[in-house]
């Protein structure tokens, strides 16, 4: 048994990672030949990439995928932790677990993912939840087939968390979920320790993908026929800093342009280290899309400080600002946290106050939810819950004025639109999203593909998406 631990999670030395290639051992191959799984993931993008590899992990084993939990013989939950409902949803696919195991007796569960990596969630999986087979944690995903075998050759609980990373994982097989859009991770882990996160705990020090395994990944999903690529990462502009003297987010991004990929992505950025090259670097490559998801978390320098986020309210304007100024038409996204501890109503009216200045283009909103071990979580906390539901409430409201007032603007605009299918409701529409990240749901009379790239004028536009006609 190998169990988390928050001391060891919270340590960061230099270190070089060593890349290890991974290799499936042949007597697991096809082992489960017939058998069928259920995997249900919560949380972020990097949990939906890292499903992607579970799966094709076990289709290498012989399982073939459900989409009912009630016909699987595996069920494997890959969970979040970042706020507390997260963990909530995944307790309750336990408790329903739990029911439909004393059905059947041979339904293997596992638990995977950033909650498997908290020393509370596994002490109560070892105490209160006894019929869970298997856990694994973020950094040892790769040891799945053996992890499962032991579960269940030995017919006892194996649990196998890795408290620390170790080394870098590469050419693990993926099941893409999708057949023009995919995830790239270009850096794992996380060493800003925001006070209220959780992140660098359960995904340990920040390691960056060399960039020759990155672009080769990149290069295989151009000739497959991907039309977008999304460089992932919880703060993807510190990639390169662990690795390289001078190769970082920005030479990334002009290698990957180069790759002639129709459309990349990236995604998360910390205002803190976006340099004046990634600015530079948006402006001139057509293929990078124009769109940046820049969470501001608070409009008050005061509460920013208390966050660990080293910016300041002044200082995020000021990139704001000259992202608005540099990429025409750029579309910028944010997220926002309510509540923190010690926010007052001053320090909120500060965060409104931004928000109308910099009218985002979309904006996901939280409550604060003290997570085990943060020092956030340790910072008292006047505020009542009926006061922060007010505070989000009318945030919420603000927000999406704006998303209405900006996408009116792209009203007998054209733009590319991916496809992503057609409309299950409408004869003859189509929707997917457009350069600016923004959903278009679009009339066209011809028969168009998923992934196809298509040229739409904008006709009427809503909070949440826009409608259009595609040009001929
Ligand atoms: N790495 C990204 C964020 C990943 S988590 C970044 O730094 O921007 C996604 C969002 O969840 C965060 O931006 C934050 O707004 C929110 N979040 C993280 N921890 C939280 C907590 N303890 N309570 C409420 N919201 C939280
Ligand atoms: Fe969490 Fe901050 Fe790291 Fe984002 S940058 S994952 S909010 S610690
Ligand atoms: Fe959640 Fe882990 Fe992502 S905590 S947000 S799944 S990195």
């Amino acid at each position: 048994m190998k169990l988390p631990n928050y001391k060891e999670a919270a340590k960061r030395e230099k270190k070089d990672y060593k890349t290890v290639r991974y290799e499936l051992d042949q007597n697991f191959s096809d082992k489960y030949s017939g058998k069928t799984y259920f995997l249900k993931t919560y949380g972020c993008q990097m949990n939906e990439r890292d499903s992607e590899t579970i799966k094709a992990m076990l289709e290498e084993l012989g399982f073939h995928e459900v989409d009912d939990y009630k016909n699987a013989d595996l069920v494997l939950l890959n969970t979040c932790s970042i706020r507390e409902n997260a963990h909530n949803k995944a307790f309750g696919m336990l408790g329903r677990l739990k029911h439909q195991k004393e059905q059947n007796k041979d339904l293997i569960i596992g638990l995977c993912g950033c909650m498997a990596q908290e020393q509370g969630v596994v002490d109560s999986i070892l105490n209160d939840y006894k019929f869970v087979n298997f856990v694994f944690g973020t950094h040892n995903m790769h040891r799945l087939p053996v992890i499962l075998n032991e579960a269940v050759t030995k017919q006892k609980q194996e649990i196998e968390v890795f408290a620390k990373e170790e080394d870098l994982i590469e050419e693990m097989p993926v099941k893409r979920d999708n057949d023009y859009k995919a995830f790239v991770n270009i850096i794992y882990g996380c060493d800003k320790f925001c006070t209220y996160c959780i992140v660098p705990y359960t995904r340990g020090g920040q390691r960056s993908r060399k960039k020759e395994d990155i672009l080769k990944e990149i290069e295989e999903l151009v000739s497959l026929g991907y039309k977008e690529i999304t460089l992932l990462g919880q703060n993807v502009n510190a990639y390169g800093k662990d690795l390289y003297e001078e190769y970082s987010l920005g030479e990334l991004l002009e290698d990957t342009s180069k790759t002639n990929i129709p459309r990349i992505r990236f995604m998360t950025s910390h205002p803190w280290d976006f340099t004046d090259k990634m600015v530079e670097i948006l402006e001139k490559y057509p293929n990078i899309m124009p769109s940046v998801h820049l969470p501001v978390q608070s409009g008050s320098s005061k509460v920013l400080k208390l966050m660990g986020r080293k910016y300041t309210r002044e200082s995020y304007l000021e990139l704001f600002h000259k992202l608005k100024k540099s990429v025409p038409n750029i579309s910028i996204s944010t997220d926002i946290i309510v509540g923190f501890p010690s926010e007052e109503e001053e320090d909120f009216e500060e965060t409104l106050s931004l928000v109308k200045e910099c009218k985002f283009d979309n904006a996901f909103t939280f409550i604060f939810s003290p997570r085990e071990n943060t020092p956030a979580a340790k910072l008292e906390d006047k505020t009542s819950l009926e006061e922060k539901e007010r505070r989000l409430h009318k945030l919420n409201e603000l927000v999406n004025g704006y998303f209405l007032e900006n996408n009116k603007k792209l009203v007998d605009q054209n733009v590319i639109v991916l496809t992503e299918g057609k409309s299950e409701k409408k004869n003859d529409y189509y929707y997917g999203y457009n350069e600016y990240n923004k959903l278009v749901n679009f009339k066209s009379d011809k028969d168009i593909k998923p992934g196809e790239l298509v040229s739409v004028k904008i006709v009427d536009a809503k909070t949440w998406s826009l409608d259009g006609e595609a040009n001929e």
